[in-house]
């Protein structure tokens, strides 16, 4: 019998507790011990706007934030999740904590099938914390992990190059006030 062909018993028995907080609500779940943490987010909790790509980590498409930090989702176990903290791109939205880069990307024309779109705007939104200076090459390089199949970086790099230019602008006049 294979992995994939385990009795329900067994699966039953391979089944791991798990304490995670998902997008700031604390919930107990049990998983199997392989399974990645975006397919227990997209399958198990039905949170499907990240997307599997590659399932290797190269497309970025599966990005989600682990403790604050960005991960590849098709890289980390659920298992590894245990007792910490996941947003997802349905938190990050919900809480308004992206509202500029998607207005900024629908402005710009920045996505078509949409099928990058959380992975770059999560990649975005950590850039904006990180580097609020960055340069356009820097942004270039930053979400150069993430890989778009139909509207072309050029859309995307402007729009997050908008958010940090008006961010710039509004700090500047906030000083000057
Ligand atoms: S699906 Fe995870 S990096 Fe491509
Ligand atoms: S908008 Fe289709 S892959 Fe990026």
């Amino acid at each position: 019998m294979t992995d994939q062909e385990q009795a329900p018993d067994d699966l039953a028995t391979d089944a791991r507790a798990v304490s995670i907080t998902i997008n700031g609500t604390c919930s107990q779940h049990h998983v199997q011990p392989r399974t990645h943490l975006v397919d227990f987010l997209r399958e198990g909790l039905g949170l499907k706007g990240s997307h599997l790509g590659c399932e290797h980590g190269v497309c970025g498409a599966c990005t989600v934030q682990l403790d604050g930090q960005v991960v590849r989702g098709c890289l980390v176990l659920a298992v590894q999740a245990d007792g910490r903290s996941v947003n997802t791109i349905e938190g990050l939205s919900d809480s308004g904590a992206i509202r500029e880069l998607q207005q900024a990307f629908v402005r710009h024309n920045a996505l078509q099938c949409g099928f990058c779109t959380s992975g770059m705007l999560m990649a975005a939104h950590e850039l904006l914390e990180k580097n609020p200076d960055a340069n356009r090459e820097q942004v270039r390089e930053w979400i150069s992990g993430n890989y778009c199949r139909c509207t072309g970086y050029q859309a995307i790099v402007d729009a997050i190059c908008d958010v940090l230019a008006s961010r710039k602008t509004a700090q500047r006049e906030g000083a000057a006030a």
